[in-house]
């Protein structure tokens, strides 16, 4: 747990951001619908909102400068330890407020490999998909990562496009082998056929306003693609969702 928890830090930081951000959003619309009340509001009021106002700033600083922290110290580390990450995320998930209900399963590999990526991007990754899976669903789900290693590159076949299959980054995944494809499936209600080529958009989201920013895809995209990896997904309706991450494995 002691070597990776800067990078589980950063990316719980990261995750509080956007909340932080409505917050503070959500507060200057108060201000100013108070303000645009007849007579204004109380000063004792003003006074407490500005208070509140004044400690979500501090909030955000706080979780800028260790960001940027972490991101320094992680500068000089290309490489995460995958049992390393995959242990993390579970422990991390444990205390998860959307995973309560749901059932998380995550198989460590047989073998020690390498990752050839910055661990908070990769532990940022698992964590997008796998809230996605708990949040795609009120009734308790299975989620399940697990991992299989390529030694060769992934046959075209397995790379080809359907309607209810496809990889989101066709441009700059290298299939380099070797390989590791990390699975995130989930049992949940899956992704409808027409909005399937749209879950990468940014700020494409089905959850209510205020709920998702249709942001976390784009990361995982970003994040992936910067190590030329592949981000390929498969939904059947009814059935559940499976995110496969292609990553390039460290030799030697
Ligand atoms: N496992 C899944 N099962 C069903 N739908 C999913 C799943 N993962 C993603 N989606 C769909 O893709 C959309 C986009 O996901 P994305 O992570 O980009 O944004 P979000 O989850 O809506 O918001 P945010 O990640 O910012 O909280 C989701 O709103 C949802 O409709
Ligand atoms: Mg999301």
């Amino acid at each position: 747990m002691a070597r990776s928890q800067n990078e589980i830090y950063a990316s719980v930081m990261h995750d509080i951001g956007s909340p932080l951000t409505a917050v503070s959003v959500m507060l200057q619309m108060v201000t100013m619908d108070l303000e645009a009340t007849r007579g204004g509001a109380p000063a004792a009021v003003k006074e407490q909102l500005s208070r509140v106002n004044q400690q979500v700033g501090r909030c955000m600083e706080i979780s800028r400068r260790y960001l940027n922290y972490a991101r320094e110290r992680s500068m000089q580390k290309q490489t995460v330890r995958l049992n390393q990450a995959l242990a993390d995320v579970r422990e991390l998930l444990r205390a998860h407020p959307s995973g309560r209900r749901h059932q998380l399963d995550v198989q460590l590999m047989p073998a020690d490999l390498t990752i050839r990526m910055h661990g908070t991007d990769l532990i940022q990754v698992l964590l997008n998909l796998i809230t996605n899976a708990f949040q795609s669903s009120s009734t308790p789900l299975r989620v399940e990562v697990a991992g299989v290693y390529h030694d060769d590159p992934l046959a075209p076949a397995d790379l080809l496009d359907q309607p209810q299959r496809f990889l989101a980054n066709r441009e700059v995944f290298a299939n380099e082998p070797p390989l590791v494809a990390l699975r995130v499936s989930d049992t949940g209600p899956g992704i409808p056929e027409n909005l399937l080529p749209r879950i990468f958009e940014s700020y494409f989201t089905t959850k209510t306003p205020g709920e998702g920013t249709g942001l976390g895809l784009v990361i995982v995209r970003r994040l992936v693609s910067q190590v030329k990896g592949g981000l390929q997904v498969e939904s059947k309706p009814d059935e559940g969702t499976t995110f496969t991450v292609l990553l390039p494995v460290e030799v030697g």
